[in-house]
């Protein structure tokens, strides 16, 4: 049975959490001398002298109205990549428990992992890139506190089985953890919708991909309220600035925009999976549910390089595991495809 209270690390049990100075009172107030704030102002147009609301009130109104999901099941952090490390932080002993992750897929739960002195046992996808969950079955044992699932996943694009899903979250006494930063490019449903099914279920999503916020660092847990309460007290009292919350708040009215340029990654992306298919040195495309695409090339090495000397980053993943040969490259503007295919055509 799954059970909060046995998948809580002692120290955050008993964790009397930061009291912030607006926290200390009720009723309305007018003047604030209680936060060691500059009263006169900031050298700026927008003022920004006042901490800003430690749980992002506002924000997470709007997003509740977006994502169907009550605030009070939502967490927001400094990006998701904070989100990742709040939820080691908060369950695994260092030293002592172990997580389970399904390379190959984003790196950040290793480092997280490895920041935090907590066991990462790899049970690799299998060749289609979905969960071995026999293999995760042997992995787990009595102090594996944490599974993440990358969907669709980073860097092979693809979604993973629902149903996969599904079985861990029934099965696994821990937290089933699905990272769908990628979700607005997906043909996959979300899994916020599953939140009143699995008590166990953390979502992560991000507003860094199709958002076009990354510069502004805003991740989304969405989890029970219990595990949201926990992610709460663990955080910097503050982990979400001023700036961010605003800005945020402005984009978040703007879906249709957002919404417009999924379309266009959509079609674009299909455009150069079409004329990199021309090349002889592309010998497969994996399919993508997200904005980019996972190559498989006879030499990954030189042609990053030749993309490099003329300006063109991608990313190389032809060492990470099951991506022999392989090279990531997200969907630019029609522009930046073209100029990245017709400088491909210069390759020999
Ligand atoms: C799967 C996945 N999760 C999370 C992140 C990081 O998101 P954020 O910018 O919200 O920290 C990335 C960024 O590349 C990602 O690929």
């Amino acid at each position: 049975m799954f059970e909060l209270n046995n998948l809580l690390r002692e120290n955050i049990k008993n964790l009397t959490p930061y009291s912030s100075a607006r926290d200390e009172y009720t009723g309305e107030a007018s003047v604030f001398l209680d936060a060691n704030e500059n009263a006169f102002g900031s050298p700026l147009e927008t003022a920004y002298n006042r901490y800003p609301d430690p749980l992002q009130y506002r924000v997470k109104m709007k997003l509740s109205e977006i994502k169907g999901v009550p605030a009070r099941n939502i967490f927001l952090g400094n990006g998701s990549d904070e989100a990742i490390d709040i939820l080691f932080r908060s369950f695994c002993n260092p030293g002592v428990d172990n997580v389970i992750i399904v390379p190959p897929t984003y790196g950040m739960y290793q480092v997280s992992a490895n920041i935090n002195d907590v066991e990462a046992r790899k049970v690799l996808l299998t060749e289609e890139y979905q969960l071995d969950l026999d293999g995760i079955a042997e992995a787990i044992d009595k102090n594996t506190k944490l599974i993440f699932v990358c969907s669709p996943n980073n860097p092979t694009g693809n979604s993973i089985n629902r149903d996969d899903i599904e079985t861990l979250l029934a099965n696994f006494n821990g937290l089933v953890i699905i990272d769908e930063a990628y979700i607005n490019y997906s043909r996959q449903k979300t899994f916020i919708q599953e939140l009143t099914e699995y008590s166990n279920l953390v979502v992560l999503q991000t507003l860094s991909k199709a958002w076009g916020l990354a510069g502004l660092r805003v991740g989304m847990a969405f989890a029970s309220e219990e595990i949201i309460e926990v992610m709460n007290k663990v955080k910097p009292p503050y982990n979400m600035n001023e700036a961010s919350q605003q800005l945020a708040l402005q984009a978040l009215n703007n879906v249709s925009l957002v919404n417009l340029w999924i379309k266009e990654t959509l079609e674009e992306r299909d455009k150069l999976v079409l004329n990199l298919k021309e090349f002889d040195f592309v010998l497969d495309i994996y399919p993508s549910d997200a904005n980019f695409i996972l190559v498989k090339t006879t030499n990954a090495k030189a042609i990053y390089d030749f993309l490099v000397k003329h300006g063109i980053i991608i990313r190389d993943r032809s060492k990470v595991e099951l991506c022999e040969g392989c090279l990531r490259i997200t969907i630019g503007t029609p522009d930046e495809n073209k100029t990245l295919i017709e400088t491909l055509q210069q390759y020999k």
